[in-house]
């Protein structure tokens, strides 16, 4: 299978979209980015987060005033994306969180990682451009949409229709930077994808 929609297809088209049409976006479109993160694994199966959708115009503005001030001014563009996704932590048991740190790492947020990797993907399968947003004012975004405390911001999606369809790729750094097998030794060279 080697088609648009293939998974390395899509993976290779993605791309930060930070200028959107102002075309509106469904909630069927929406819901179906939900359910893709939805099946995605989690430490112990906690499936810990929770998608907080704002798409209402005068909520965005609240939330864009409330979130993209002061220090976060440079992400005033977000507020211009028909959507903005806040992704939540739902708080732990006390026990969930004493073993992440008995582990060493903070699984809920490598599962947030991943739960919100799911849904830019299946936007870009659906035609939706997104981009991450780490910074944003997460106390103002709890004030903005009257969250309880048991959800705390972790980060959001901007999700649109993509103004520019030539997105230029981000750079990455090459394979034998990243990529080592046992000891240090330097992966294969793979004929370019
Ligand atoms: C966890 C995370 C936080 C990010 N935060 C921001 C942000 O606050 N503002 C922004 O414009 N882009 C943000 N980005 C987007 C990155 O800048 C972008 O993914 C990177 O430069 C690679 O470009 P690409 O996504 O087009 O491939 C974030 C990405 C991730 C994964």
């Amino acid at each position: 299978m080697d088609n648009n929609f293939s998974l390395s297809a899509l993976i290779r088209s993605r791309r930060s979209t930070r200028r959107f049409q102002e075309q509106s976006v469904s909630r069927a479109l929406l819901l179906q980015c939900v359910e893709a993160a939805r099946l995605a694994p989690s430490a112990e199966n906690s499936q810990p987060w929770r998608f907080f959708i704002v798409d209402d115009p005068a909520c965005k503005d609240t939330l864009a005033q409330k979130a993209f001030g002061g220090v976060f001014l440079p992400t005033r563009w977000a507020a211009a994306a028909p959507v903005l996704v806040v992704l939540c932590l739902q708080t732990d048991s006390i026990a969930k969180r004493m073993a992440s740190k008995v582990a060493g790492t903070t699984f809920s947020m490598i599962d947030i990682g991943i739960a919100g990797e799911h849904f830019c993907l299946q936007a870009e399968e659906l035609g939706l451009g997104t981009c991450w947003i780490g910074w944003f004012d997460k106390k103002g975004a709890q004030q903005a949409l009257k969250l309880d405390k048991r959800f705390q911001p972790v980060i959001m999606l901007a999700v649109g229709y993509p103004l520019d369809s030539n997105r230029r790729p981000g750079k990455r750094k090459d394979l034998d930077e990243i990529c080592f097998f046992n000891q240090g030794e330097k992966p294969p060279h793979l004929p370019p994808s």
